[in-house]
């Protein structure tokens, strides 16, 4: 099993370890036990994930004689919700919880940021760890510390930053993961190579067929690596204020995409045009050498996601989105660019002509 230390401001959190491996869950108890002593252990999770491994991960709490329980909420992100919250800390409290008790994330992106933000507000806050079972949360949503729920005016709006006290990964959960969930955590792997580690892209080029063909080692190999990457970014920035910001290459783009398509194209699939747009843009304004876009756009369609704007969702459509995005500043929307591979930057605003003639020459 692979350690990483994840060290953060004392003031702010402790640190704690990533553990990677095949078939962590099985040495799970001990792991919580060492490192998130608690008098009562609440499991959270979806009802897909808990049908998979709830009832196997219960039993190796209780195997271990720890006081536990569990609580299962609705897949997707719809339940990402004020209402789910409520649902679950009603529970919480009607099981008993308190603040000798601590929670456990099992689960995807949405699971993680439900069970973090009840932990940083629940009786005040209770210690939670995160187990993450997709590949978008093994390599992104786990680590960092963000928490959030949906309102019904955007994504995201409710939210804090709360450190969990370990992210236990077992990469053994992904045989099990549908393969437009794997391509979609691919879309931000691929980020972590773009925008930081060169070595690492030609990695995943290099092993893209095996990735897809779910090989044990590259899996490994690659989540290390990714958490590796983002965890060095969140120590430097816990909260976002400034080099964290590279992490949303593609995003902004990518976010306009996704609502616009009413989320029936997914976070990943919409990140990766937001990333294939930007490696355009860049290219036209900042001289990024065509050869290093045309590796992204390679490398992204050999992951199996698509680097064409589906007709239906207006170029109009993207830039109003584009214009209310809660990441801008006045009338500046700031965009993560590159100047070469593993070399981003955040540009102080792309004129709009430029951003119209790059969306409508992706359509399909
Ligand atoms: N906090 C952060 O820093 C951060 C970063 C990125 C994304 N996010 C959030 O993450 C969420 C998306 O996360 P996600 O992509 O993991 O989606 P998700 O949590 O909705 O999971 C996707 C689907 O896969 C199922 N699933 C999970 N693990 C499985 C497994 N091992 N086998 C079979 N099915 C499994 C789930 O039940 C769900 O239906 C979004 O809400 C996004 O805002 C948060």
């Amino acid at each position: 099993m692979k350690k990483i230390k994840v060290n953060l401001d004392k003031k702010v959190a402790s640190s704690y370890e990533i553990c990677i491996g095949y078939d962590v869950l099985d040495r799970i108890g001990l792991l919580i036990v060492k490192n998130m002593p608690a008098l009562h252990y609440i499991i959270i999770t979806d009802v897909n994930v808990s049908a998979i491994y709830g009832g196997l991960l219960l039993d190796r709490l209780k195997g271990m004689a720890l006081p536990a329980d569990m609580i299962e909420f609705p897949a997707g992100e719809d339940a990402k919700s004020i209402g789910t919250t409520i649902a679950i800390v009603e529970r919480l409290i009607k099981l008993g919880a308190d603040r000798k008790s601590a929670l456990i994330a099992l689960g995807g992106g949405v699971v993680g940021d439900v069970t973090g933000f009840i932990a940083s507000t629940f009786m005040r806050s209770v210690p939670y760890i995160q187990i993450p079972t997709t590949l978008m949360a093994q390599v992104d949503s786990s680590i960092g510390g963000k928490t959030a729920i949906d309102l019904p005016e955007g994504k995201n709006l409710l939210g804090t930053f709360y450190q969990p006290r370990g992210v236990y990964i077992d990469v053994k959960f992904l045989d099990t993961l549908p393969e437009d969930e794997m391509s979609s955590g691919l879309a931000e792997v691929i980020k972590y190579g773009i925008i930081d580690d060169v070595a690492f892209f030609n990695f995943l080029e290099r092993n893209i067929e095996a990735i897809k063909d779910r090989d044990r080692d590259v899996l490994e190999e690659m989540i290390e690596n990714s958490c590796r990457i983002k965890k060095g970014i969140v120590e430097i920035d816990e909260k976002e204020l400034g080099l964290r910001r590279v992490l949303n290459f593609g995003h902004t783009i990518g976010h306009a995409i996704e609502a616009e398509s009413n989320y029936t194209i997914s976070h990943g699939a919409a990140v990766s045009l937001g990333m294939l747009a930007a490696a355009k843009i860049s290219e036209r304004l900042y001289d990024l050498p065509e050869g290093d876009r045309e590796r992204i756009e390679h490398l992204l369609e050999s992951a199996g996601l698509s680097c064409r704007i589906p007709q239906t969702i207006t170029t109009d459509g993207i830039i109003t989105r584009l214009r209310a995005d809660k990441k801008k500043e006045g009338d500046t929307i700031h965009f993560v660019l590159l100047k070469k591979m593993g070399m981003p930057f955040i540009n102080g605003g792309v004129p709009e002509s430029v951003l119209r003639e790059t969306v409508e020459g992706m359509k399909k």
